[in-house]
């Protein structure tokens, strides 16, 4: 008989050979390597006897029926399909791979539930080409913004454009929004991307809440000019300006706790050795479980920018390109995985996201809950994020159960 984790963990490496950038896995929203994950996903969950489609902002979705064929209801699973540059395989793959692990079992015990099934792959979790998080589910949650749609990555492609080259719809993603009528909830399973389940020694435990996050980009603009000839009193170098506002962004949240404050991605143009970078893009990326906190820190952290581009007359420009609030993961919902989690495992732990997850989006149309698997060295977010498959085991246990539980 085969071993429906064997199989989910043959799937991940599948997945992490295919990649927009050769030797590394680089998935992003509406690339090449997402269009071929989608067509990999989707026959796999043909195989799990779903019908599958790809809405208007390419999220991959497969239907598995309800017993009454009129039932409308739908329970929601699914995890993000996207990748952060030079990723991990299980950061949103494996909860892709494990729902479809369950369907399969339900399909192959000819199973039909009360209500139907929907596995969703998410086209944009992470953000890399748009800086703008959560496009797939925002779109399904009905919050999306079409102010996004005119973003442009790095190359100077919409996100209108890109949308449209990878066969979805810019003007239909409204219509693609799930009636939330229609939705009992959203379960997501992903690997913990920190190190509490290894300390405790445990495969799995059920996330309780998901912190709110704010993603900025900012831009110094000084003057360009010439690395020999001008001197220093004389400049305005806005890279000057952004590694002062870097260190500024470090001290704030090594002083308050529970806060992180991160720039992940920066650009100095024209970007040679011998001119003064004259225009500086960065990005920043501000958490805190409390959402008061989260925003009194973006607000301490402009003014901040502001004096440094003052006192260096250079311009700032402050630009807010995604927030989310801290969200609470449904009470029922995640009582109903504790149990499942008690029977195949000897504790519960409850542990709080400090990453942001789809369910985070999704918990604004619909009832929310997490699972966590065990992340090796709490390692993420790296091309060594590893999960076992003796844990993959126990996290399909525990969701055929939550399913089961569910009905
Ligand atoms: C997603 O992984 C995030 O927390 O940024
Ligand atoms: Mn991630
Ligand atoms: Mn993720």
């Amino acid at each position: 008989m085969r071993d429906p984790a064997q199989t989910v963990m043959r799937r991940i490496e599948a997945l992490a050979r295919i990649s927009d950038e050769p030797g590394r896995l680089t998935r992003t929203f509406c690339s090449p390597a997402m269009r071929k994950a989608n067509k990999l996903v989707g026959s796999w969950m043909r195989q799990a006897g779903m019908k599958v489609r790809q809405d208007a902002i390419g999220n991959l979705i497969g239907h598995y029926p309800a017993r009454d064929q009129k039932s409308s209801q739908l329970f929601l699973l699914g995890s993000h399909l996207d990748t952060v540059r030079d990723a991990g395989k299980f950061d949103g793959p494996l909860g892709v791979l494990i729902a479809i692990a369950c369907v399969q079992r339900l399909f192959e015990k000819k199973t039909r539930l009360p209500f139907a099934i929907e596995i969703i792959g998410f086209s944009d979790e992470e953000g890399v080409r748009y800086q703008s998080a959560y496009l797939g589910s925002k779109v399904l949650a009905g919050t999306f913004s079409r102010k996004a749609l005119t973003r442009t990555d790095a190359n100077g492609v919409t996100m209108a454009q890109a949308i449209r080259s990878f066969g979805g719809n810019p003007d239909g993603l409204a219509a693609a929004r799930l009636d939330p009528k229609r939705l009992l909830g959203y379960a997501e399973v992903h690997i913990e991307q920190g190190p509490v389940l290894e300390q405790k020694r445990l495969s799995v435990g059920v996330v309780t809440a998901i912190a709110g996050q704010t993603r900025l980009q900012l831009t110094f603009t000084g003057r360009a000019g010439h690395a020999g000839t001008t001197p220093m009193h004389l400049r305005r170098d806005a890279l000057c300006a952004a590694a002062e506002f870097v260190l500024a962004a470090e001290s704030l949240a090594k002083n308050r706790t529970g806060l992180v404050a991160t720039v992940g991605e920066i650009t100095a143009l024209p970007g040679a050795s011998n001119v003064i970078p004259g225009h500086v893009r960065l990005s920043l990326d501000v958490r805190h479980p409390k959402d008061a906190v989260r925003q009194a820190a973006v607000a301490e952290l402009k003014k901040r920018a502001t004096a440094i581009a003052a006192k260096r007359n250079v311009g700032l420009d402050w630009q807010p390109v995604h927030q989310t609030r801290a969200v609470t993961c449904d009470r029922h919902l995640s009582s109903l995985l504790s149990k499942a989690v008690k029977h195949r495992q000897r504790k519960l732990v409850l542990l709080h996201s400090g990453a942001g997850h789809d369910a985070a989006a999704m918990a604004d149309t619909t009832p929310v809950t997490m699972l966590f698997v065990r992340c090796k060295n709490g390692i993420s977010h790296h091309p060594d994020e590893s999960a076992s498959v003796k844990d993959v085991r126990i996290a399909i246990s525990v969701m055929n159960d939550f399913i089961r539980l569910l009905n």
